[in-house]
């Protein structure tokens, strides 16, 4: 297996594939492009429902949007980048590389849909699978690049940093670059030194650490762990955003999402007894912004004991929901719900990660040579409430610049001395599985119930306590285990759920 590149990608979403693609254009660079998944569609893009925001350029209202949505915390400059240069990346990754299908009207128009938060349709969308078609129409476009390579079944354990490289404590200062990662096979059961003059991390947000997430398994933080104990700078990691309206069905962890387009269309949210409870929240009922249905729905929940809330969607047709909504329309009937009849019982859950690995609006970390692109990445944009479907965008945007970054700034000759970079020493103690699962679920039941939609500095500061003390055990667990998957997984998300749960403290001084 090649394992020198003169580009690392770590991760397959929606941003890695962007930064590969615009990378990919100088022919003379080779990119590496690796996943823990199976298969490299494994992602969190593959899950999107809703759609993308296209911004045309007479839209002078989404600036204001996303600071309304995000009460005006979110950064003005990352915003004006998302204006100013998104439509042109949309349209030259999406619509001239990848031709991805999206819905258009009768003129060959691009259909727009709207969701919450938005003053104006703006969204693009291909039914209720968006980001499928996105992630699949890029992937066939890699498919034939000759530079891009993408391996699979590969887990990132630890970047590799100068100091592996051994250069001195007084010299790091200055010097500390990463020179790409350590990285577990799961099919060799082995680990390889991947070095490459750049790295990128696309490895997604940590929605996963919580109980009820919309998410797929990978979203344990895998990529911000990293940049922790690299000594890089991580913002804003208390602002998780919880999904107003995942199903409420036997599946309880992983929530199956019903898109905020629903809502964009008409559906409304009810409370058991029939009422639409949004009146008592806020003036754009259930199109406010996403932090404030959630907490309404929360609020409900909890002071009448329900176990969830409705939405109903039954003033459209059987023939239009099939049809503008397949996937979600054929899921419920498997759960013997005909949306066009029945209401559907639906809970907020953990779907989207504010903060993350600090960057510039160029994708450049804290750490010289690391780029973080995609959900991992805090740009500033999404402020401490994201406006809806900006992720995507964001994703391709700021994959698409961060490549543009590398390509000027790549070096010609290597920059790391592979012979001094020290073997990864694999320990052989065999580990047990039902202590993995049992404290990957005392994470998920403290987090969602001590760190979820509605906090107070008690509950942190047990949560705070917990957590430690877990962190203490696994870690001492990891030092002795043969290396899994499943334990980097599980020693990354207790030390970023101890981030999480630093930062929410902050702001809950009493
Ligand atoms: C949704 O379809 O509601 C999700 C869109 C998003 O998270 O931006």
């Amino acid at each position: 297996m090649k394992t020198t590149y003169d580009v690392l990608i770590i991760g397959t979403g929606i941003a890695g594939l962007t930064t590969a693609i615009k990378l990919a254009e100088n022919k003379d660079i080779s990119i590496g492009l690796i996943t823990r998944g199976k298969k490299p569609e494994e992602s969190n893009t593959y899950w999107a429902q809703g759609g993308i925001i296209y911004v045309e350029t007479d839209d002078e209202k989404i600036q204001a949007d996303i600071q309304l949505a995000s009460k005006n915390t979110s950064y003005d400059k990352a915003i004006e980048v998302i204006t100013k240069d998104s439509s042109k990346i949309f349209k030259e990754i999406l619509v001239d590389k990848a031709k991805t299908v999206f819905n258009s009207n009768d003129d060959g128009s691009l259909a727009l849909t709207q969701e919450a938060a938005h003053s104006i349709p703006r969204i693009v969308y291909n039914t209720d699978a968006t980001g499928k078609a996105i992630e699949i129409s890029l992937l066939k476009y890699i498919d034939s690049l000759e530079n891009v390579s993408i391996l699979t079944e590969l887990t990132a354990v630890d970047l590799i940093t100068s100091s592996h490289h051994g250069v001195s404590i007084h010299q790091r200062y200055e010097e500390d670059k990463i020179l790409g990662a350590y990285v577990f096979d799961q099919k060799e059961n082995k680990v390889h030194k991947f070095l490459a003059k750049k790295t990128v991390l696309a490895t997604g947000g940590v929605n996963a650490l919580y109980l009820h997430h919309t998410n797929g398994l990978g979203a344990r933080g895998d990529g911000h762990a990293m940049v922790r104990r690299a000594g890089g700078v991580l913002a804003n990691m208390e602002f998780i955003q919880f999904h107003p309206t995942t199903f409420f069905g036997p599946i309880a962890q992983k929530r199956f999402l019903l898109t905020e387009a629903l809502r964009g269309e008409g559906a409304k949210l009810l409370n058991p007894n029939g009422d639409r409870f949004m009146e008592k929240y806020h003036k754009y009922l259930e199109l406010a912004p996403r932090d404030i249905v959630s907490d309404a729905i929360m609020t409900e929940m909890i002071e009448n004991k329900w176990e969830s809330v409705y939405l109903d969607i039954t003033h459209e047709s059987r023939e239009h929901l099939s049809t503008r909504f397949p996937t979600i329309f054929k899921y419920l009937l498997d759960h013997k719900l005909d949306m066009s009849k029945d209401l559907i019982p639906v809970v907020p859950a953990a779907h989207y990660t504010c903060g993350g690995v600090k960057t510039d609006l160029w994708g450049q970390t804290s750490l010289n040579n690391l780029f973080a692109v995609g959900e991992v990445a805090c740009t500033g944009l999404h402020g401490v409430n994201r406006l809806a479907s900006t992720s995507l965008l964001e994703g391709l945007t700021f994959g698409y610049k961060a490549a543009e970054k590398i390509l000027d700034e790549l070096p010609n000759e290597v920059i790391y001395d592979e012979e001094k970079l020290k073997n990864w020493n694999l320990s052989k103690e065999h580990f047990d599985m039902s202590l993995i699962n049992q404290d990957k679920m005392i994470i998920k039941h403290t987090m969602w119930n001590y760190v979820g939609i509605k906090k107070s500095r008690n509950r942190l500061l047990r949560a705070k306590a917990m957590v430690s003390e877990l962190n203490t055990q696994i870690q001492k667990f990891y030092k002795d285990a043969v290396l899994h998957d499943d334990l980097i997984g599980l020693r990354n998300s207790v030390e970023v759920c101890y981030t999480i749960i630093s930062a929410s403290l902050r702001g809950h001084k009493e």
